[in-house]
């Protein structure tokens, strides 16, 4: 039987990932899937409802990554929505980014007691002139949007990992926190993705998707680092780090330490290196070692980790640390789970 090892080491290297076959005279010809739906971390249960979203006839990949995104923001874990860990003041503060194929695309930072911040992120794509709102100005925008204040209560679980946080008051985000049980909030050891409760624990939630018509969109929503400084904002609202879209070329998303993928605009140099003929896994990769190169030895306390799709709809993954799963779903794929190739072994 294959071991995991290497069946991760195929796939990252091989010609299913990187949708190249050969046609007449041996020509390079692209074959990616269409429709497609990808997503960081264990994201299947969020894919599905994409791809629910993207079968309705007058539903588009616009439409499927917002659905994603509403779905894992009604969850309790860790790390998207009002469930979420809070800072270091004990109020959870969520950011939220959504993009379209025509470069639309609409952000929240900040946002308090709003439980979808996505769909803010896209009244504020559709009905403002502007692309970004941020802390009390995001509120009244989507309170006169119609959206309903929420309580300001932390959710039990997250309560829980505050007080123990208290006990040290110790800022260290956690590697990969999605893969490690770290209610402690001092990090612990492996465990799965799902909390006793069936809840997902993860970081960043990013669905990027191209649907049948060949229209891509991405959506990316957080609660940002738990326990970080009151007014921190990561890469996750901001348009060309953690969530970028040219049609013509492709799409990407980014989780992780968001403060280091801000410092490349890494989700924007990724489809710039796509622009220039690499394909999504290579443009990660490329996108990883350059965050790497700014100190290596600060890279080691650190994860990030990307995801892309070309305009073919081309998949591919890159990471800086091990442990970076991202989900896909397409017509023959029910539902696969990757684990990405990463810089750091
Ligand atoms: N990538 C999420 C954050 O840094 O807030």
């Amino acid at each position: 039987m294959q071991s995991r090892r290497n069946f991760v080491k195929w796939t990252a290297a091989g010609l299913p990932l990187l949708g190249f076959v050969r046609g007449a005279m041996g020509r390079e010809i692209k074959k990616g899937k269409k429709p497609i739906v990808v997503s960081t971390w264990d994201g299947r249960s969020v894919n599905n409802a994409a791809w629910e979203t993207m079968r309705s006839p007058d539903m588009t990949a616009l439409d499927a990554v917002e659905a994603a995104a509403r779905s894992i923001e009604a969850t309790i874990n860790c790390c998207v929505g009002l469930g979420g860990n809070p800072d270091r003041d004990g109020i959870v503060t969520l950011d939220a980014c959504i993009m379209d194929h025509q470069f639309n695309c609409g952000s929240v930072a900040g946002l308090e007691r709003i439980k979808h911040p996505i769909s803010v992120a896209r009244k504020v794509m559709e009905d403002s002139p502007h692309v970004m709102f941020v802390g009390a100005g995001a509120q009244q925008f989507a309170l006169e949007q119609g959206f309903q204040l929420e309580s300001p209560q932390l959710s039990e679980t997250a309560n829980k990992t505050y007080q123990e946080w208290l006990k040290t008051s110790e800022y260290k985000p956690i590697i990969n926190i999605e893969q490690t049980q770290s209610r402690s909030g001092k990090g612990g050891p492996a465990a799965p993705s799902f909390l006793p409760d069936g809840s997902f624990n993860h970081d960043t939630m990013g669905t990027i998707a191209l649907d049948s018509e060949g229209r891509l969109s991405g959506a990316c929503t957080t609660s940002g680092m738990g326990f970080k400084m009151r007014g921190r904002v990561g890469d996750s609202p901001i348009i060309g780090s953690g969530l970028y879209i040219d049609n013509e070329v492709g799409a990407a998303v980014a989780t992780g330490q968001g403060e280091e993928v801000i410092r490349v605009s890494g989700t924007h140099m990724i489809i710039e290196f796509m622009r220039q003929g690499k394909s999504p896994m290579k443009a990660c990769k490329k996108a990883i070692e350059r965050i790497y190169k700014i100190n290596p030895s600060k890279a080691r306390k650190f994860q990030v980790g990307f995801i892309a799709i070309d305009s073919c709809g081309v998949y591919g993954a890159y990471s800086l640390q091990p442990g970076f799963s991202y989900a896909l779903k397409y017509e023959d794929g029910a539902g696969v789970l990757k684990e990405a190739e990463s810089l750091l072994k």
